[in-house]
C-alpha cells in the first residue's frame, strides 16, 4: 500500500491491488431497451477505463472478474458473445497493454475455453510478461472455490507422496497453491451495480480486503468511479484483526 500524492486523488492511500466485480451489463442494456449483449460490448469499454484510473493513480494490480465458472449456464448466444469480446479485446489491445507497461495474467480454468482464445491468453502472457508498471489479472472460467479445492488436492497429493505431512499446511502453504500464489492479496475489493456479494470471486484471499459496493452498473464505470472508491478506501481503519 502506497500513498501517492496526486493532482486528482490528493494525499490519498493508494491500494496496491484492486479487484472488481465487474456487474451490471444486463440491467445497463435493460434501461435502454438493448440487449444484453450492447451491455457486455459497453463493459469492455469501461475495461479500457478502469485500466486508464489504475495507470493514473499508481496502482500496481487489478484483477477482473469476467467470466465465472457459473457464468457457463448462460444461454449459448450470450457465451458465444462474451468469447467474441474476449477474443476481440485480446487480439486488439495486445499491442496497446504492451506499450503501456501491462503485464497480463489470467486465474480459472481456461482450459474450459475455445482453444483460439487459450492460444490468444498464451500470446499475451509471453508478450507481456517482462513488463512491469500493471499487473492485470483477467478472472476467466473463474470460481474461488474450485480454486480452493485444486490447492487442498495439489497438497493431498504431496501427503500421498510422503512429500509433506497434514501438521505442515498452514496458511501461507494454502496461498502458495492457489492460481493467485504470485499476487498480493486484494487491498479493496469493488462490486458495481448495487448487489453486495462475493459471487465466488477471490474468498481465501479476501480475509482482510476492504469491499466498497457502487450503485454505477459497470458500462458507466469511469476512472472517477476507481477515485471515489479508492477514497472510501483511505478513510477505512484497516486493523487486520488487532485493535
Ligand atoms: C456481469 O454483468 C458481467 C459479466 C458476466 C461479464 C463481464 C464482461 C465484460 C465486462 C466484458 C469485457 C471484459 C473484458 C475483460 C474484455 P451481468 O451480465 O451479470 O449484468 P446483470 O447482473 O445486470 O444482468
Amino acid at each position: 500500500m502506497t500513498v501517492v500524492p496526486s493532482a486528482e486523488a490528493g494525499a490519498t492511500i493508494i491500494p496496491e491491488h484492486v479487484a472488481i466485480i465487474m456487474d451490471g451489463n444486463g440491467r445497463w442494456a435493460a434501461k435502454r431497451s438493448l440487449t444484453r449483449l450492447r451491455g457486455h460490448g459497453q463493459g469492455a469499454e469501461a475495461v479500457r477505463e478502469a485500466l486508464k484510473g489504475c495507470d493514473e493513480l499508481g496502482i500496481r494490480y487489478l484483477t477482473l472478474f469476467a467470466f465465472s465458472s457459473e457464468n457457463w449456464s448462460r444461454p449459448v448466444e450470450e457465451i458465444n458473445h462474451l468469447m467474441g469480446l474476449f477474443r476481440f479485446f485480446f487480439r486488439k489491445e495486445i499491442k496497446a497493454l504492451c506499450d503501456a507497461g501491462i503485464r497480463v495474467k489470467f486465474i480459472g480454468n481456461t482450459s474450459k475455453l475455445p482453444s483460439d482464445i487459450q492460444d490468444l491468453i498464451e500470446e499475451l502472457k509471453v508478450r507481456t510478461k517482462d513488463n512491469n508498471k500493471l499487473v492485470l489479472t483477467l478472472a476467466l472460467s473463474y470460481g474461488s472455490q474450485a480454486e480452493i479445492v485444486g490447492a487442498m488436492q495439489a497438497l493431498g497429493e504431496k501427503i500421498k507422496a510422503g512429500d509433506l505431512s497434514p501438521e505442515e499446511i498452514d496458511e501461507n502453504m494454502v496461498s502458495r497453491n492457489l492460481q493467485t500464489a504470485d499476487l498480493p492479496e486484494p487491498d479493496l475489493l469493488i462490486r458495481t451495480s448495487g448487489e453486495k456479494r462475493l459471487s465466488n470471486f477471490l474468498l481465501w484471499q479476501c480475509a482482510y480486503t476492504e469491499f466498497v459496493f457502487l450503485d454505477v452498473l459497470w458500462p458507466d464505470f469511469k476512472k472517477q468511479d476507481l477515485l471515489a472508491a479508492v477514497e472510501e478506501y483511505g478513510s477505512r481503519n484497516r486493523r487486520y484483526g488487532a485493535l
